[in-house]
């Protein structure tokens, strides 16, 4: 009788007791080439990665993504592979690799892979037994021999790449087109194809095996198309009315090509692939990331079916996507509330605030505001992803044209290409004020080192003593609290310029936290906003200004406290 009841006490603990090891994760995406560079190549390196893991450690992060270390051609910068269990040689090696995940397991910070599975590298193994016709590969990608117009051969129908121009592209030796929704030297797998999916199933289970703790999943939506009708042929996409240049993206709907509904279910089989490991391996809970810029309905949908689960983490990007400098407390209120009413009960939010796809956040939405924003990704309920850099307020760096090397630019033309080019916000990371920004010993880097690296540098950061780095590990140290981990969230929108929240725990302390998007100056009665509230509130953290506005352990009156201009404040009711 004693021992049922203590049997039973504790697996009422067991449920009650201790999140997950992702729950309320704090990931960091590093992008490998431009993080740290151990051999002076330019380029970063595994093990530049493993001797700068402290660092992650220091700031807070558990777990840390890492774009493609796979080998690959590079058109792409690795999102183009080329065999997806070695590592590409500019970046190391296996044993290179192993150490990363043996030094990333003594300081507990969890790795993850990004798995791009939706296309191959031309010169993968694969694709090129497809292109010679070898019976097991032969359907490992999409084929079509094309249309006749007016006696010339042409395209089997008119969809168009991401980067321009069409999807299909030529292949003398199979005499036949293959289908790339990226780059030509990206040729999609044929996902209907049972072979091509166990085999990628196999590539999951291979790097588990080597240690790691998930995968973040590169652009979902694209891994199915519409089926080929009896013939075998595919229809045309509808007119999108967006742009009117037929070589570019925007000027078709892509319904055929995205978002299929057979994407979804993909990302329950890789769940189901993760979860039969962690329970066959005994190991920790293996996640998955995924990545779809897609509606919020489809977002919600890589979660669960209702019945089965898929993606732990599907990436939040409202706060990327639809929150820029001219956004209001509303706008900011609408989004994080959609996600959240969205979501279905019983998961993990998550929000994305920046990435090597996107402009950083620095300059997305001013430097003033850089504190701003890390502090509302800090503070809101559930995972924080940060990408490299954006810690520091790392701002874009102007690349020229003769300098630019994305594929997304570089298929554009000297006018336009800035507007495309992702290049900008992958540049080395500023770790100090010597030769390269200490990213490398190397004068001359991949990309080009931002001009301001002697001001804005982790080594500066760490030693002034107010700082992006300082207030963004405050707020990481912040977020380990009860109240945050478990709390509730309340979010008013006081007018356009002032978002203010409330987190609170019964029994814990209450964290008051005000944002002024704007650029008005304004006093605000907290009192009237939520009940309650003691008649004093302490700074816990603000955002850097000069002269310093608000200082940590400030005590300030609840029923007037200022908002200033582009500043986020932490305050703990006292
Ligand atoms: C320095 O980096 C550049 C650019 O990545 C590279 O071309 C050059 O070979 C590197 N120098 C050395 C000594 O590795
Ligand atoms: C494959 O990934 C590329 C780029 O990472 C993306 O552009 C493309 O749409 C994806 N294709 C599929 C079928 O998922
Ligand atoms: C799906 O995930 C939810 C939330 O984590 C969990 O409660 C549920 O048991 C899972 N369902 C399955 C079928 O694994
Ligand atoms: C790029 O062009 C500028 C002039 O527009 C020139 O000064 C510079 O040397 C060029 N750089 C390279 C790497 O070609
Ligand atoms: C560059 O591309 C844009 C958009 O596709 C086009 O309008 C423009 O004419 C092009 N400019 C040149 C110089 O080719
Ligand atoms: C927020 O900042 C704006 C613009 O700088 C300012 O006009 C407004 O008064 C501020 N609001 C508060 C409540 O301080």
């Amino acid at each position: 009788m004693i021992l049922l009841n203590i049997l039973r006490f504790s697996v009422v603990l067991s449920v009650v007791c201790c999140a997950d090891w992702w729950e309320n994760g704090n990931f960091y995406q590093i992008y490998p080439r431009s993080f740290m560079d151990s051999n002076a190549d330019g380029i970063g390196d595994l093990n530049g990665i493993a001797s700068k893991l402290e660092y992650l450690k220091e700031i807070g992060v558990t777990g840390t993504w890492l774009s493609p270390i796979f080998k690959s051609p590079m058109k792409d910068f690795g999102y183009d592979t080329e065999d997806y269990r070695s590592i590409q040689p500019e970046y190391g090696t296996m044993a290179d690799f192993e150490n990363l995940v043996a030094r990333c397991k003594a300081l507990d910070i969890k790795l993850i892979l990004d798995f791009v599975p939706n296309h191959t590298s031309d010169l993968h193994d694969w694709f090129i037994r497809s292109v010679n016709r070898e019976e097991e590969y032969k359907d490992y990608y999409i084929w079509h021999p094309g249309k006749v117009v007016n006696g010339e051969r042409a395209p089997p129908n008119n969809w168009v790449s991401v980067f321009r121009y069409s999807a299909w592209e030529w292949n003398d030796i199979r005499k036949e087109y293959y289908l790339h929704q990226f780059v030509k030297e990206q040729p999609d797998l044929n996902y209907r194809n049972p072979k091509v999916v166990q085999a990628m199933k196999e590539v999951l289970i291979f790097w588990m095996e080597k240690g790691v703790s998930g995968f973040r999943v590169d652009a979902v939506p694209y891994l199915f198309e519409v089926e080929a009708d009896e013939n075998g042929d595919y229809p045309d996409e509808p007119l999108s009315g967006e742009c009117d240049d037929p070589d570019s993206s925007c000027y078709l709907s892509h319904i055929y090509t995205q978002n299929i509904d057979e994407t979804f279910e993909m990302a329950y089989q890789w769940r189901e692939v993760l979860d039969k490991f962690t329970l066959e391996h005994g190991t920790e809970t293996k996640i998955m990331m995924t990545e779809a810029y897609t509606s919020l309905e489809n977002e919600i949908r890589f979660y669960t079916d209702g019945t089965v689960n898929g993606s732990q983490i599907p990436f939040n990007f409202e706060l990327i996507s639809f929150i820029n400098k001219e956004s209001t407390a509303k706008d900011y209120k609408f989004r994080i509330n959609s996600w959240l009413s969205l979501m279905p009960e019983g998961y993990q939010a998550n929000w994305v605030m920046g990435n090597h796809d996107n402009k950083r956040l620095a300059s997305r939405f001013g430097v003033a505001r850089t504190d701003l924003m890390n502090i509302l990704l800090q503070t809101l309920p559930g995972i924080a992803v940060t990408y490299n850099g954006e810690e520091l307020g790392m701002t874009d760096v102007y690349i020229p044209w003769n300098q630019t090397v994305d594929p997304a630019a570089c298929n554009t033309n000297e006018t336009v290409f800035h507007t495309f080019s992702r290049d900008p916000a992958r540049t080395p990371f500023q770790w100090d004020d010597s030769v390269s920004a200490g990213f490398s010993t190397n004068k001359t880097t991949w990309l080009p080192v931002a001009t301001d690296y002697k001001t804005n540098n982790v080594k500066l950061q760490k030693l002034s003593p107010f700082s992006h780095l300082k207030i963004f590990k405050k707020l990481t140290k912040l977020r380990r609290t009860k109240t945050f981990t478990d709390g509730d969230l309340n979010v008013v929108a006081l007018d356009d310029d002032i978002l203010v929240y409330e987190r609170t725990l019964s029994g814990e302390d209450t964290y008051i936290i005000l944002l002024n998007v704007s650029s008005n100056n304004r006093v605000v009665d907290l009192t009237k906003v939520f009940a309650n509230l003691p008649a004093r509130l302490e700074v816990i953290t603000s955002s850097l200004r000069s002269p310093s506005l608000y200082l940590a352990g400030d005590v300030v009156n609840t029923a007037s406290v200022r908002a200033y201009p582009q500043v986020g404040t932490v305050f703990v009711a006292v």
